[in-house]
């Protein structure tokens, strides 16, 4: 997809399709209006005799209007004026976008972008629309013989902006938008490909192509050299699995060669049939996404070195299947995991935190500046807070908070649960320093002290994002989540860092 913005007047937009919104009840919006002066009252007439009521969701596409440049003119409903915050506005950019691509037209004029938005600025709204566009748009059909093409599909898209003094600041956004974009596309795409394709060492391969791409740094751990650092309760539950587990570092290097390092840690677990402790048949395709945490990594990596964010990044992926069989591990035995602490392993379903504690210590080398691991880690998660936030827990408050505005601003957004010492009792073993899982009760939180107990050498945070990271049902599929949650972190970051230089500057020019 093509983008650009501009800002002019609607009505002498060239293009095949311009799209200007109308709120209910019947009440244009103010490019509209134009629209509907130049073409001497036909909106309003329209809009007048009830064919567009202006009501969240509908359409109404027009051809020829008078007084235009388009062949076409797209209304969409906006809902109440009143009510329209950023989930409408959302909403309305990716009804715009489905139907531009189902309206035969190869080019769109997005005026929806001028829309003021409670609290948000331009940037927002344009990194927002270009987001959501590519949203609106992906597909993943690889793996089907015949592929459902649109027939004349969208190709061009241009975001308005009511003032010229704002093109500067949305050419921006529109990059930073495509970045992050790009960097959802890339999670979506390993997560939704199946664990047959995307197996570990699938993801090792994929792991160096963006390496390639983009001039990482790369590192790739095999069994033998795990075994070696000691990660045995990563390798204990490789060991039921004919994939070779891998263990995977990237590093950006985009800020100074002395700048602390952003650690990110994704749970790969290419497929999570549950091990011994043998997970029921239903739904079980959807342990796929397992890997999602890996996936954003990945992703967010992407969108980091797209934008060239002036931070150094260590994206970390430990990654193996977690399967039944002659040498799995089995409900009851105790492994040491690279901190020296030994795990009863009591149910060989919770995997994921086994395999996290030992990236978690093996990051301390890096003396990072702060860890924030990515989990499909607990079920739990998905009974407290459904599909609509991850789950947070960080052992620091000024990082929770980082991360909490980030989801605001990114729109994709997370809950901050306790991590108190009370819960940690539930962990108590009576054959080694821990068991792997407490009670039913608090699931998402003892997996969280779990692995708070392999990193207190730094600051850290943790996302569960087993409700978020994909849909099931009919609309399975991988959501691109946390990816923009981490991008806006890393964007926040980012100008923490210029704020810090200029500061610097203006002080050695007063000395
Ligand atoms: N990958 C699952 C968590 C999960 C469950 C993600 C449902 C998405 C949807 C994880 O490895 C797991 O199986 N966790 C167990 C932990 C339990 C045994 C303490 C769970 O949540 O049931
Ligand atoms: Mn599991
Ligand atoms: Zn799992």
């Amino acid at each position: 997809m093509e983008f650009s913005i501009k800002s002019g007047s609607p009505e002498k937009q060239r293009s095949a399709c311009i799209v200007v919104g109308v709120f209910q009840p019947r009440k244009l919006s103010e490019s509209a209006e134009v629209i509907d002066q130049s073409a001497k009252q036909y909106l309003s007439d329209l809009v007048r005799r009830g064919d567009m009521e202006g009501k969240a969701g509908s359409t109404l596409l027009l051809h020829n209007v008078p007084g235009t440049l388009s062949d076409r003119v797209l209304l969409v409903g906006l809902g109440k004026e009143k009510e329209f915050r950023e989930k409408e506005y959302r909403n309305a950019i990716a009804t715009a976008v489905r139907t531009l691509n189902e309206t035969g037209g190869f080019d769109g004029t997005i005026f929806l972008t001028e829309l003021p938005v409670k609290k948000r600025d331009v940037t927002w709204r344009i990194r927002q629309a270009t987001i959501i566009a590519l949203e609106t748009l992906y597909r993943f059909d690889q793996l089907k013989s015949k592929k459902e093409d649109v027939r004349r599909p969208l190709r061009k898209l241009t975001f308005c902006v009511a003032r010229r003094s704002e093109l500067p600041a949305a050419e921006l956004a529109l990059a930073e938008g495509q970045a992050i974009a790009d960097g959802q596309k890339l999670m979506k795409d390993l997560a939704n490909l199946p664990g047959n394709y995307c197996t570990p060492t699938y993801l090792a391969e994929q792991a160096q192509v963006l390496a390639k791409e983009f001039g990482l740094g790369i590192e790739v751990l095999e069994r033998a050299d795990m075994e070696k650092l000691g990660m045995n309760t990563l390798l204990a539950v490789a060991q039921g699995s004919r994939q070779p587990p891998k263990f995977i570092v990237l590093k950006y290097q985009g800020g100074k060669p002395d700048a602390k390092p952003i650690v990110l840690v994704g749970k790969g677990v290419t497929f999570d049939t549950g091990g011994i402790s043998l997970k029921p048949p239903s739904e079980m395709d959807e342990m796929k996404y397992d890997m999602s945490g890996a996936a954003s990594v990945f992703g967010t990596l992407k969108a980091t070195a797209l934008m060239k964010l002036p931070l150094n990044v260590i994206g970390v992926v430990p990654t193996t299947e977690n399967m039944p069989g002659g040498g799995a591990i089995k409900p009851g035995d105790v492994v040491t995991s690279m901190s020296g602490q030994t795990v009863e392993i009591l149910n060989t379903d919770a995997e994921g935190r086994l395999i996290l504690c030992d990236a978690l210590t093996y990051v301390e080398r890096f003396s990072p500046d702060c860890v924030v691991d990515i989990a499909t880690l607990t079920g739990a998660c998905v009974v407290a807070l459904g599909s609509v936030v991850s789950g947070l827990f960080a052992n620091n408050d000024g990082l929770a908070r980082e991360l909490l505005d980030a989801g605001q601003n990114a729109y994709d957004r997370a809950w901050q649960l306790p991590l108190w010492d009370d819960y940690q009792e539930q962990l108590k073993s009576n054959f080694a320093d821990m068991a792997n899982i407490g009670t039913r009760m608090g699931g998402a939180i003892t997996a969280a002290c779990f692995l708070a107990r392999y990193t207190s050498k730094f600051e850290w945070a943790h996302l569960d994002v087993a409700g978020t990271a994909y849909r099931g049902g009919e609309k399975k599929g991988s959501t691109g989540r946390p990816v923009p949650l981490l991008t806006h972190f890393l964007l926040g970051r980012t100008e923490a860092v210029q704020r810090e230089a200029k500061k610097s500057r203006n002080q050695k020019k007063k000395a």
